[in-house]
């Protein structure tokens, strides 16, 4: 559909219907859904892969998520979805295919830009990936003095540094324990201090990882290495070859830095950053798994790719989840989402999803251009549940804001764990069923009452619930399970960004913050004047230089 000729989205008569049926619904309880619909939590449920997905405890019913989905009908998602699969250009800004889906084809697959089937070159760098990784794992890639290499620095920021490193997390135990693999972004002197202080320089590779390879944190850490290795190893340029390699779209660039574009990793244009981690960004984590669980990841990834193409609406798990952020977003005015995983080894997981959905769909005009008088991307955040349960969840339950959101946990844990360790999961997710029952049910007056619990405190004591969750049930947290939950949140936020008519795949709210901080620096490091300044940053600037004793 030629985006012009788009009737406003708030005008369509599938949203005006929603607006009634909420209002027509009002302050629906879930107490009241689960009494009126005895097999309601068994029936709001579906699977994709390995996971199976609660969604009983939404203040939706039948109709509701019938008027959702003509929402998504009107608006042609799986019409734009298909055309992203076809790698036609959707992300229109840029002028740009989006096409991350093709780095997890299988090898027979064709998928075309421009009228070239793209999977063979996807093929080939995975191939020329996991040659390297086997070589560094089995010690035959040595460094410059001729050690084997034990540890493995990722320097990059956003989607080069947010994937790989969740995914790390994520997946320790299936790594090499013998590796040592840490994650470089902050333009802060600390984090590369930190990240390479205890390490034997000889025994140091840097994977320097940068779509454009000219993002000033990276380059500025990447150069800031090279020094440090030079100074450890007391070596000149050739050193370099052999501790540094590149992830990047740009050849030029990285020959420029001195990287052999030999060891250069390659990925393409119609992989945006933050779709990136499973494109050549994913080598340091390939180094940490290894090449078969990496293309195990890959196969998880694929096999939400192929839901959400052809899965009917009614029971596509993207599809309803992205519906649903709908219902509340515009709906309901919920500012943010919360996604609460209880697997410590999702920790990142959050974070990761942040860049994701964030900088996704985080726009304020549409695809023409034109000022949206409608809700777009929500404030994503969250950290491990229990954690959260003791901090930030009695907002949840008892403050005044509507927060959808998402657990995530596993029935099994990792195989490493044994003994006491193993059985305390049972506890675990003890808390994680707990939590979304009191979420959703609370506790009334009466059952305060009931407790003894003095009428002073009833008030206190009383839990409204109403609390909108999604539960994520996954067997074990496997590579292939990470891929797949991954794919669903890509997809989820597709399906956001097609029905709000945004471009989920540019990012030009970044660029005026930087452009700004390249024109201030020589204010802080030569104290030179700089036109355009407003009086309070000249201010601020002036007491950093007293401060700072320039
Ligand atoms: O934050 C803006 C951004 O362009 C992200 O989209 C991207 O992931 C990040 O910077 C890093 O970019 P690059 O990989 O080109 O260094």
């Amino acid at each position: 559909m030629n985006a012009d000729s788009r009737t406003r989205l708030n005008q369509t008569p599938e949203w005006t219907a929603l607006a009634k049926h909420r209002e027509e619904l009002g302050e629906v309880r879930l107490r009241e859904l689960f009494a009126a619909e005895p097999g309601r939590g068994s029936g709001y449920t579906l699977e994709v892969g390995d996971l199976y997905v609660d969604y009983s405890k939404h203040l939706v019913t039948d109709e509701t998520l019938r008027l959702l989905r003509e929402l998504a009908a009107a608006r042609d998602v799986f019409g734009l979805r298909d055309a992203m699969f076809r790698g036609e250009k959707i992300n229109t800004t840029e002028n740009r295919a989006v096409l991350h889906t093709a780095l997890r084809a299988p090898r027979d697959a064709v998928v075309e830009v421009d009228g070239e089937n793209v999977v063979p070159k996807v093929h080939a760098v995975l191939d020329k990936m996991s040659a390297f990784s086997d070589r560094v794992r089995s010690g035959e890639w040595t460094g410059h003095t001729g050690k084997r290499i034990k540890n493995v620095v990722n320097i990059g920021i956003g989607g080069s540094d947010l994937g790989p490193a969740m995914a790390y997390e994520a997946l320790r135990a299936y790594t090499d324990r013998g590796l040592t693999v840490r994650f470089v972004s902050n333009v802060d002197g600390a984090d590369l201090h930190e990240a390479v202080r205890d390490l034997d320089a000889a025994e140091t590779l840097f994977v320097i990882a940068s779509k454009t390879f000219t993002t000033i944190e990276t380059i500025t850490n990447a150069t800031s290495a090279r020094g440090w290795l030079l100074d450890e190893l007391k070596a000149g340029q050739e050193a370099v070859a052999k501790h540094f390699v590149a992830l990047s779209t740009n050849a030029e660039k990285v020959e420029e830095f001195g990287i052999d574009t030999a060891n250069m990793f390659e990925f393409w244009d119609w992989v945006g950053g933050r779709y990136s981690y499973d494109s050549a960004i994913g080598l340091s984590l390939m180094i940490a798994i290894g090449p078969d669980r990496f293309r195990e990841m890959l196969d998880g990834f694929h096999t939400v790719d192929e839901h959400f193409r052809t899965a009917p609406a009614e029971s596509n798990v993207p599809l309803l989840l992205g519906l649903l952020g709908i219902w509340y977003d515009n709906f309901h005015d919920a500012q943010s989402h919360a996604v609460l995983p209880y697997a410590h080894y999702l920790s990142r997981f959050t974070a990761y999803l942040q860049q994701l959905d964030m900088e996704s769909n985080g726009k304020s005009v549409d695809r023409d251009g034109k000022e949206v008088d409608w809700q777009t991307g929500p404030v994503v955040w969250g950290t491990p549940g229990t954690n959260g349960q003791h901090a930030y969840y009695q907002l949840i339950h008892q403050g005044t804001k509507l927060i959808p959101a998402d657990f995530v946990g596993f029935a099994r844990p990792v195989d490493e764990l044994s003994g006491d360790l193993k059985a305390q999961h049972d506890l675990l997710m003890a808390n994680f069923f707990a939590q979304t029952q009191a979420l959703a049910f609370g506790k009334t007056p009466d059952e305060v009452r009931a407790e003894g619990v003095p009428e002073e405190l009833v008030a206190h004591k009383t839990f409204k619930g109403n609390h909108p969750t999604t539960t994520i049930l996954g067997g074990q947290l496997t590579p292939s399970v990470l891929g797949q939950l991954v794919a669903l949140y890509e997809h989820k936020v597709f399906v956001q960004g097609a029905v709000w008519n945004i471009d989920s795949f540019d990012q030009w709210g970044v660029e005026l913050g930087k452009v700004l901080a390249k024109r201030v620096e020589p204010a802080l490091t030569e104290g030179a004047e700089v036109p355009g300044l407003d009086e309070s940053t000249k201010t601020l600037v002036a007491k950093y230089r007293e401060l700072r004793g320039h």
